[in-house]
Order: C-alpha cells, then sequence, then structure tokens
C-alpha cells in the first residue's frame, strides 16, 4: 500500500520547477527554430562563399567578387559585388542550398528579401524555388528600383507549388553594370506569431505546450566559447539584423557522423528574441552569462580579475536591458526594438560548468556588484558536470559559503545512475543555496550514433524527477537539455526534440518533461511506503502534489521493473474525493523510440479510475510512468 497524505503540505513547488534549457548546439538555432532558410546570408562565414554555387552560361561575361568594406563596417564587412554584362536571366545566378536543403512547404508563401545598392537603377533578380532534380517550384521577379551609393532593402512574397525536403534558392540576375548584395534572405510566411523573420512556428509550439516555467538560453558551452574571443556576448546580439556580429558556433567541431563545418552564429535569434520567446510562452527568462573564463574542457582561457569589470558590466546591463525604463541606454535599445514594457528577469546564471577557485574568486566579484545594484536578482552558479566528484565537493561547499542563491548541476549519465540517484536531494540542506539541475539526461548509450531517446532513457528521467519533485525545497529548477536537434546536423545526442527541415517530434523524454510540467502541482504532499519514501524498493519510484488551484490531487508514479504490478493507494488526509480519477499512462518496450514518422509512439494515454472510500488499485504495467488527477472535493 502507498499511503499519500494530502493534509501534510511538506513543500512549495516553485512556479519554475520544469522548464527549459535552449543552446545553439545540433543546428538549434539557426538552421532550426530560427526560420531563416539562406545559409551565409551576408558572406560572412570563414570562407565567404560557403552555401552558395555560382551558375554560369558558358562564354557568358560577368563577374561575382566578395568585398570586404573592412572599417567601414565592421560588424557586417562582407557582401557581394555583380557585375553585369548585359545579362539575361539564365546567364549568371547564385544558388542557395539552405541548412543541409531547404524546406519547402505546397501553398506556402515565402518571404525573401535582400540589400542592394548600385549606381544605376538597372538589376532585376529572377528567383526561383528549386527541388533536388532542379525542377522550379515556385518563383517570382523583384526589380531592384533604387539607384546611388547607400543601400536599400528590396522585399518580394512568392508562394511553392510543391512540398520539397531539400530545395534550393536560386537567383538569376538580369541587367548591365554592377550591384552590391547582402543579407540575401527568405523565410517561411507561417513563422510564430507571423512575425517577419520569426521563428519557426513547430518548433515553438512543441516548447509552448510543455508551459515551461523558465527558459535557459544562450548555453551552454557556447557561453563560453572556446576561448574567450569566441565567447556569447549578448551586446552583440541585439539591434538590427544586419548589425548583428555573426561568429563561429563553439559546435562547428570535425567529428564522425557530426562534421559541422559551415555552423555559425548569425543572432537572427538574439537576446532579444529569447526574451520575446519566453514571454510568449509563459516561461521566466534565464540568460546565461560568461564568468571571464572560457570552456574549461577546452582552453581555460582565463581574464585576469583586474580585467574583469567589462564583464561584470555586461551582467549590469544586461538587467538595464531587461527591465529599464525606456529612457536607461539599454531600456531604450529594448523599446527601439519594439518592446517598450520590461521583460521583467529575475534570475541570471553567472558561468557555466566552470569550477575551481578561479570561479569562486570571478564569482564572487559578479556577486558584489549584481547584489549591490540589483539586490532581487537570483544568481544561478555553476557546480559543473561531475556530480559524485571532488571537484563538485568543492564548489558546493564554496558556493554555500558564498550563500549562492542557486546552484547549478548538471548530469549526464547512464539510466542506472538516474534510478540511484532518486534519493539524491533526500539528505540535502533544507536552508541556504538551492538546486536546480540546469542540465540533465540519460544517456544509454556513448557510441556516437547509437545514443538514442529511448523509453528506457525517458523512464529512468521520470523517477529520477519523483524525486526532484519530493525534495522541491531543496530542487527549486530542472531542465533537460539538449533541447533541439536536426537529424540532418546535430553534435550531440540525446536530444529532446528532433527536426528536420518540414517536421518537428518529441522524443519519450520531451514526452516526460510535458507531464511533469502539465501535472506542476504547487504543494509536494508525502506518499510513502513502509513509512519510507518510494524512491527504488519494488523498482517504484512515486511523489505526490496538491495542485491548489484545480484543487486536485496529482500522484506519479513510475514502475521500472519488468513485472506489472499492483498496489493500493491509500489517500488520507482528504475530506471528500470524486469517484473517478483521471490516469495518464506511458509505457513502452524499453528500445522503444518516437520519430518523423511516428512521432506519438511512446506517449501518454489518457484513461479514469475508480475511487472507492478514498482508496484507488493502481495497477502499474512494466515500465510504465503513470499520473494521476484526482479532484478532491
Ligand atoms: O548540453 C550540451 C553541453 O553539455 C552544454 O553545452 C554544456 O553545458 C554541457 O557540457
Amino acid at each position: 500500500t502507498l499511503v499519500v497524505n494530502a493534509a501534510q503540505p511538506k513543500a512549495t513547488i516553485d512556479k519554475t520547477m520544469w522548464g527549459i534549457f535552449f543552446e545553439d548546439i545540433n543546428f538549434g538555432a539557426d538552421g532550426g527554430i530560427y526560420a531563416e532558410m539562406v545559409k551565409n546570408r551576408s558572406f560572412e562565414f570563414f570562407k565567404p562563399m560557403m552555401g552558395w554555387t555560382v551558375n554560369r552560361k558558358k562564354f557568358v561575361e560577368g563577374e561575382l567578387l566578395v568585398i570586404n568594406s573592412g572599417e567601414q563596417n565592421t560588424r557586417n564587412p562582407r557582401f557581394l559585388r555583380v557585375t553585369l554584362n548585359h545579362a539575361v536571366k539564365g546567364d549568371l545566378g547564385l544558388t542557395n542550398e539552405g541548412f543541409r536543403g531547404m524546406g519547402i512547404k505546397k501553398g506556402m508563401r515565402y518571404d525573401f528579401s535582400i540589400l542592394y545598392r548600385q549606381p544605376e537603377a538597372h538589376t532585376k533578380l529572377h528567383i526561383e524555388l528549386t527541388d533536388s532534380t532542379k525542377r522550379v517550384v515556385g518563383d517570382t521577379v523583384l526589380s531592384l528600383t533604387e539607384a546611388g551609393d547607400s543601400w536599400h532593402k528590396a522585399a518580394v512574397s512568392f508562394h511553392a507549388s510543391e512540398t520539397v525536403a531539400k530545395g534550393r534558392l536560386n537567383i538569376w540576375f538580369e541587367g548591365n553594370g554592377t550591384v552590391d548584395l547582402d543579407m540575401i534572405s527568405l523565410f517561411p510566411g507561417d513563422t510564430w506569431k507571423n512575425r517577419p523573420g520569426g521563428l519557426r512556428a513547430d518548433m515553438v509550439q512543441l516548447l509552448a505546450d510543455m508551459k515551461p516555467g523558465f527558459i535557459r538560453f544562450p548555453g551552454g558551452c557556447i557561453v563560453e566559447g572556446f576561448d574567450l574571443t569566441n565567447r556569447y556576448r549578448w551586446k552583440n546580439t541585439v539591434g538590427p539584423i544586419e548589425e548583428r556580429q555573426l561568429m563561429i558556433n563553439r559546435w562547428n567541431i570535425e567529428f564522425p557522423y557530426r562534421n559541422a563545418p559551415d555552423y555559425f552564429q548569425t543572432f537572427g535569434l538574439g537576446f532579444f528574441e529569447y526574451f520575446q520567446l519566453a514571454e510568449d510562452i509563459g516561461a521566466e527568462p534565464l540568460p546565461i552569462l560568461n564568468c571571464g573564463m572560457a570552456c574549461q574542457f577546452n582552453s581555460a582561457e582565463l581574464v585576469p580579475m583586474k580585467d574583469l569589470d567589462p564583464f561584470i558590466q555586461d551582467a549590469l546591463d544586461l538587467v538595464e536591458f531587461a527591465n529599464g525604463d525606456v529612457n536607461s541606454k539599454w531600456g531604450k535599445v529594448r523599446a527601439g526594438m519594439g518592446h517598450p514594457a520590461p521583460f521583467n528577469l529575475k534570475m541570471m546564471g553567472i558561468g557555466n560548468e566552470n569550477w575551481g577557485p578561479q570561479y569562486v574568486e570571478r564569482l564572487q566579484a559578479f556577486q558584489a556588484a549584481i547584489k549591490a545594484k540589483y539586490p532581487n536578482i537570483k544568481l544561478i552558479c555553476s557546480s559543473g558536470t561531475d556530480p559524485n566528484g571532488d571537484r563538485f565537493d568543492y564548489l558546493n561547499g564554496e558556493l554555500r559559503k558564498l550563500n549562492a542563491d542557486f546552484i547549478d548541476e548538471h548530469y549526464y549519465r547512464k539510466p542506472e545512475w538516474f534510478l540511484q540517484n532518486a534519493r539524491r536531494y533526500d539528505n540535502y540542506p533544507r536552508t541556504g543555496s538551492r538546486v536546480f539541475g540546469g542540465e540533465y539526461a540519460s544517456h544509454v548509450d556513448k557510441t556516437v550514433g547509437s545514443n538514442r531517446n529511448t523509453w528506457l532513457a525517458a523512464l529512468s528521467e521520470a523517477a529520477f524527477m519523483t524525486g526532484l519533485e519530493r525534495n522541491a525545497d531543496v530542487v527549486g529548477m530542472a531542465s533537460y537539455a539538449p533541447l533541439f536537434a536536426n537529424v540532418d546536423g546535430w553534435q550531440w545526442a540525446p536530444d529532446l526534440i528532433w527536426v528536420n527541415n518540414l517536421q518537428a517530434y518529441g522524443t519519450p523524454d520531451y514526452q516526460v518533461q510535458k507531464l511533469f510540467s502539465l501535472n506542476k502541482g504547487s504543494q509536494v504532499v508525502p506518499i510513502t511506503l513502509n513509512n519510507d519514501a518510494v524512491a527504488g524498493q519494488d523498482s517504484l519510484y512515486a511523489s505526490a502534489c496538491i495542485d491548489a488551484a484545480a484543487h486536485e490531487l496529482i500522484i506519479k508514479v513510475v514502475n521500472a521493473s519488468d513485472k506489472a504490478q499492483t498496489n493500493n493507494l491509500q489517500l488520507d488526509g482528504v475530506k471528500k474525493l470524486a469517484a473517478q480519477g483521471k490516469l495518464l499512462t506511458m509505457q513502452s518496450d524499453l528500445t522503444a523510440v518516437n520519430s518523423f514518422d511516428s512521432p506519438t509512439n511512446v506517449a501518454p494515454v489518457e484513461s479514469t479510475i475508480a475511487i472507492k472510500n478514498k482508496k484507488i488499485t493502481l495497477n502499474t504495467a512494466p515500465y510504465s510512468f503513470s499520473v494521476l488527477r484526482v479532484k478532491l472535493e
């Protein structure tokens, strides 16, 4: 018998408890949620024509040169100069390959835009979308009508006649003379909230469906960089997109299966858009900032303490950007981007997976400056990736001495670790610093390419998460990692949501995260087996909570064994209960996965369950996760 006592609230569950962690890894931003379809739109990749090919009819004259304007435009220095000699359509043109192809949808509107300048108004652009056999599946013509020394924007929209998974964009030139081109862009018409230059609606919808409590961004290791020149600098990611300084992505790595020489950050998804996304999906924004240290798995480059001030200033300015009055320097930038109201930032992270006394020293300097100016901003501090190691113990001790608001623990471990650690927080201090499980995922297999989001992985996470929920007084936030992966360009697996150019699906892990988030509750109440927390006895794991707003009791039970089990649930501390409850069950073979063809192969199934005399007979299938909701009358 599992005994629940609804009259004994143990801890308040923070609204932020279950959140998401976004990093531009696995083509998560460019080539992922940022809906731009043109790769290397401003010719700023290391190889300026990466992603582009030149098409030329034999013996046709004409020239294409990449010009670097250097000091005149340090943020976006390169552009393409095209010289035409009485060119007609088909003589000279460009093809862009997209991010591993372009996903084109039948009937969809496509918005093409370009920056240009030309001494005389002579140029016409013939724009085509093609399939992999070069067949045209959508086209239009754009006349560039302005002349002179300054840059102008031209735009045109057109529709596609077919669905193509790996399409291309052609631009054929017509005219005579020179024309300079930059920021060649193509977006689908169905972006999230129909924002021009916005995000992929299907991917955002999957996030919105989770109702996450927070969104941690922009990383991860990209916050730190291979070295400090490669660190994430939020100030380079706001303002007009043509002025956002592109950078190589830290996940531009060489690896079998994972080669990504074309992985850059255009910052079309920058800090303004992250805050906007958080607001759209009702999540608290949680930006992470570089603490003056590069990735310690790479260069371990350090900023000397005497040079740390600009890094700290970035943190102070970020609070002003998010929350400041429209007349403040950074509040004005936010307002200029279309959001005069504050974003109401409440917390930020200093460092990601940084460690050692060097981290503690730097963190202290950040903490002193931020708390002095913004005492209500909560700071998230890193304790690294080795939850059972000395480095972790040292940091935990030091961070607690500093009275850190939150200590960010990361764990990428085997399923067994997650099962064994369901009691991890039972004996943590109940006062002082709280815990943020900022990155975690169950890794079934370490072999690159075979580490998949199986039901085993998700089930073990569900068991572990019951332990997080039982200890909601210690753990205030948790997020799975990484969030997104493009099947044609990933560097890390497993991941919560997989996408291609046309589709996106949530893994079994996604379904588990969603179930916890949608069934969060407000107060933890005890659920016990022989007076002990249910954390592994008979391979059962359980947690219970009250949802005060819905006036419901929520019980989560994982059966991690290969046997069906029957348990009596005794519901104490309640006056009256409805005659039946709602049961959501996930159950499958341990190797089962979701896929583009079968996106909800492993997903919750809803049924009802009878309640009699404050008792429920709960039958749990082998390898199952059940969420039960009971109305308190
Ligand atoms: O989530 C992938 C990476 O794992 C993150 O960038 C980093 O923080 C961790 O090591």
